[in-house]
């Protein structure tokens, strides 16, 4: 259960990370606010506890008092009455006092061991849960060398969090070695959802998903993700040098070929005017890369990693004209001679895919050629008149577009 203190220490984790956004809603007040309270509830349970404890130790002192008063007391009178000398009573005291002070330390020690069991027991459980998605016993070879095939059978998905509520409904589609398939829907289609069940990040309620031809549930999660290379909708900039950043997609890659992806992403040229070249850091520490720049990153990643099967989340943000071209550049390099499928936002995308996969609402409504699919389609001849616009050719496509949807 989340404590006062942990949820105040998110939020102010939020607001310094965020802190462009707090500022540019001028939300501060209400950041302050908030954290005020929660700092307050944290303040008053410190308080609570440090009073009871308070309580406990006047009582502790008031009891060690009143021992050391009747040791005195009953030696003093043996001392008087010649029983005892002054100097045995005053090393018994001395000693009494040492040996207390002792067995409280060791007490402190056992209550802290405790705490320490304590969370031990919760690290092993969280150790112990079984993962959702695990290799079986005697997981299914992929074939060697990779076909680079990925498909979809009949498969509906429902994410854990939303069981009424279908993601996917019996969606099948097959891409064949070295295809080019673009998926296009509207926001919400299910299109990011396809990607995650290929990366095995799921399993889908029923239906099967198949990597080079193998069921990947009947596979090594690791050894499907390893033929998958991705490149996000938001890629990922790690707080670590360019190096390490493009290297992620192959740790043992030597620096010639870090060199060589980060040209054929068209990275190079931005990359080695940056303040030390690839040995900047960037991300949260070092230098900020604009949206396209981080994109050629992702790609230079995804060309080093040299996997058969590509999965492409064009970035639905746009880009200036020049970075749109430079990554679109990059994109056919990286995509040839890779099995790809692609979320596309483009029309360049679009009319170089080899096939068109239209989704709605979590159901393959149509499958085509960007040609076929304007003149026979007419929920991706709206898509394609709102989002990529089409050309002149295609006029007539448009007028009919526009009028209101069928
Ligand atoms: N982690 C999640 N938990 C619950 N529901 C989710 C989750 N991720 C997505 N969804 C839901 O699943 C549906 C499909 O989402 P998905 O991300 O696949 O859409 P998309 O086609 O990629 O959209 P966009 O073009 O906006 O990226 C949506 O209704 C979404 O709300
Ligand atoms: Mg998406």
């Amino acid at each position: 259960m989340p404590t006062p203190a942990h949820t105040s220490t998110k939020r102010v984790d939020e607001a310094i990370h965020e802190i462009r956004t707090v500022q540019a809603y001028a939300h501060e007040p209400q950041d302050m606010q908030a954290y005020a309270q929660r700092v307050e509830a944290a303040f008053a349970v410190g308080v609570r506890r440090i009073r009871q404890r308070g309580v406990l130790i006047a009582a502790v002192i008031f009891l060690v008092f009143v021992a050391v008063g009747i040791i005195l007391w009953i030696g003093g009178h043996d001392v008087l009455s010649g029983r005892l000398s002054a100097g045995q009573l005053s090393a018994f005291v001395f000693y009494a006092v040492i040996v207390a002070t002792s067995v409280g330390a060791v007490s402190e020690v056992a209550g802290e061991l405790q705490r320490a069991a304590g969370a031990t027991e919760r690290l092993l459980e969280m150790l112990d849960t079984p993962p959702d998605i695990a290799a079986p016993p005697s997981p299914a070879p992929l074939p060697e060398p990779p076909r680079g095939t990925v498909a979809l059978d009949a498969v509906t998905f429902f994410y854990p969090s939303r069981p009424k509520d279908p993601a996917l409904s019996g969606i099948s589609f097959s891409v064949r070695t070295g295809e080019r398939v673009a998926l296009v829907g509207p926001s919400g289609a299910g299109k990011t959802t396809v990607f995650q069940l290929l990366l095995r990040f799921y399993d889908p309620q029923s239906g099967r998903v198949l990597i080079d031809g193998v069921d990947v549930r009947n596979a090594d999660p690791r050894s499907v993700r390893r033929r998958i290379a991705v490149v996000p909708q938001e890629p990922v900039i790690f707080a670590a040098s360019v190096w390490d950043n493009v290297r992620y997609g192959r740790p043992d890659a030597s620096e010639e070929e870090v060199r060589a992806a980060c040209d054929a992403a068209y990275a190079t040229e931005f990359l080695s005017r940056l303040p030390q070249g690839f040995d900047t850091e960037l991300g949260e520490r070092g230098v900020k890369l604009s949206g396209g720049q981080r994109q050629r990153i992702a790609i230079a990643r995804a060309v080093l990693a040299r996997r058969p099967i590509l999965l492409l989340d064009e970035a639905t943000s746009a880009l200036d004209a020049e970075s749109e071209r430079m990554v679109q550049l990059a994109l056919d390099r990286l995509m040839q001679g890779r099995t790809t499928l692609i979320i596309a936002h483009r029309l360049a995308t679009v009319v170089g895919a080899n096939r068109i996969i239209v989704l709605d609402g979590g159901v393959a409504v149509a499958e085509g050629t960007h040609a076929t699919l304007v003149s026979d389609d007419p929920l991706y001849r709206r898509l394609a008149s709102l989002q990529f616009g089409l050309t002149d050719g295609e006029a007539g496509g448009r007028r009919q577009a526009l009028a209101p949807h069928a």
